[in-house]
């Protein structure tokens, strides 16, 4: 090979986005491939390095292909790592209301390093976090890309977005203590500010409080929080600067403003009634609806310190918000998984695919919502514009997790998942 040759082979080998040789194969006794809802079995999945490289019928591989150094899962049902798209991991289940007032953004990180780790494990590969005082988040976030700590990949918000009072404000301290949220900012300029200030903080989505919420002292989850102007600015602002925006909205006039003003997902969507829901399916926006999350607060809440006043505010929300959860499956709105975990406890993030296939989603549906859906949502792509996660397909990052049987026919199966593989290596086994 002369000089010019090896250069070149060199250059190619080294842009980004050549797929060189697999260097590893996963047996799957079955691959749940999740566009078309379809069992296949005895499938290779050849890696390279942290990412699919591609995959084959075992039967196809080629000599050298299984000479490869394997993992056998051939007893196993193999899908991709599944995607948490609301979680809290900077916070204590344990530590609702004045407690939480004793944590600095800094003890919260550290929290959130045990929380990153149960998640993972729970077969969770890839989370969405949404809003975390002190960008204890993009910490979190770092420390685990860096490899210095065991956690999913994480997407984060910062601080959420809200008004002045809003549901991500600190309402807890009256006006001496001189309190309030990371997040808050009023008025076009000031929101289109906090937007910059989040990204240029380490922020990839936009999160921010369209309604009052359950867990905030004095606010109406029914009362709107925000313009539509402001709204607007700030939804034209992340899209300006590349990111997604999650809007937390639970009264249905918050929900509607949220719609039109242009938001990717509405977080909760507790009240949402029919016009928002043909709304929603006709913008594409997704619905992120935590079903589960009610029976922890009103059995677990308040030895955890939930204000009674929250307590009594899930009482109306929860129950129809799981039949209005039903009610946008009928339609067939888009859908993604988020589950709110860090309100209660971390590492039962599967739980609540059986409330929703309980509440009307067929179990694929709801491993749809947790991996492909969730993934387009995120819209988190490789330098070919493949998608990073949610999927086992080339240039995704080897991202999977194996249980004993069959999802679709016992979807509490991915309660307990004994093993989890993130990047290609094993982070759980049995
Ligand atoms: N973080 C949310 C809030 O405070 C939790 C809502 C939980 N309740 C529910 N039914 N999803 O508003």
């Amino acid at each position: 090979m002369n000089t010019a040759t090896l250069l070149a082979v060199t250059a190619l080998l080294l842009t980004p986005g050549v797929q060189a040789e697999p260097d590893q194969l996963i047996i799957a006794g079955r691959l749940l491939d999740v566009r078309s809802g379809k069992l296949l079995p005895d499938q290779a999945i050849l890696l390279e390095q942290d990412r699919v490289h591609s995959i084959v019928a075992l039967g196809k591989l080629s000599t050298e292909q299984q000479a490869l150094p394997r993992t056998d899962l051939s007893a196993y049902t193999v899908l991709p790592g599944l995607i948490d798209m609301h979680v809290h991991l900077t916070a204590n289940p344990s530590a609702h209301g004045y407690r939480r007032l004793q944590q600095t953004p800094a003890r919260q990180a550290l929290f959130g390093v045990t929380a990153a780790a149960a998640t993972l494990h729970a077969g969770f590969t890839t989370v969405r976090n949404l809003g975390a005082a002190g960008f204890a988040d993009v910490a979190l976030r770092d420390a685990i890309t860096a490899g210095e700590i065991t956690g999913p990949r994480m997407r984060v918000s910062g601080p959420g977005l809200c008004m002045t009072g809003g549901h991500c404000d600190n309402n807890l301290l009256p006006h001496t203590y001189q309190a309030s949220g990371d997040g808050v900012a009023n008025g076009a300029d000031a929101i289109r500010a906090k937007v910059r200030s989040n990204m240029k903080y380490g922020a990839d989505v936009i999160k921010f409080t369209a309604t009052g919420g359950v867990l905030s002292r004095n606010t109406d989850v029914n009362a709107s929080q925000y313009s539509l102007a402001e709204m607007q600015a700030l939804v034209a602002e992340a899209h300006d600067r590349g990111a997604s925006v999650a809007a937390h909205a639970h009264g249905l006039r918050g929900i509607k403003r949220a719609l039109e003003a242009g938001v990717d997902s509405i977080e909760h969507a507790s009240f949402i009634d029919d016009d928002a829901i043909k709304l929603a399916k006709s913008r594409g926006t997704y619905l992120v609806m935590d079903v589960y999350v009610s029976d922890y607060i009103l059995q677990d809440g308040e030895a955890a310190g939930i204000l009674p006043e929250s307590l009594a505010k899930e009482r109306t929300v929860g129950q129809l918000q799981r039949q209005n959860f039903s009610k946008a499956v009928k339609a067939g709105v888009k859908m993604a998984y988020g589950t709110d975990a860090g309100v209660y406890t971390h590492g039962l993030n599967g739980r609540q695919l059986n409330y929703m296939v309980q509440w009307g989603m067929t179990p694929l549906q709801a491993i749809q919502s947790a991996t492909l859906h969730a993934a387009e949502l995120l819209n988190w792509r490789n330098e070919q514009g493949q998608l990073n996660v949610g999927v086992l397909e080339p240039g995704a990052y080897a991202d999977m997790v194996a249980i004993a049987g069959n999802p679709l026919e016992q979807i509490t199966l991915l309660e307990q998942i004994p093993l989890v593989i993130k990047g290609g290596k094993a982070v759980k086994a049995p």
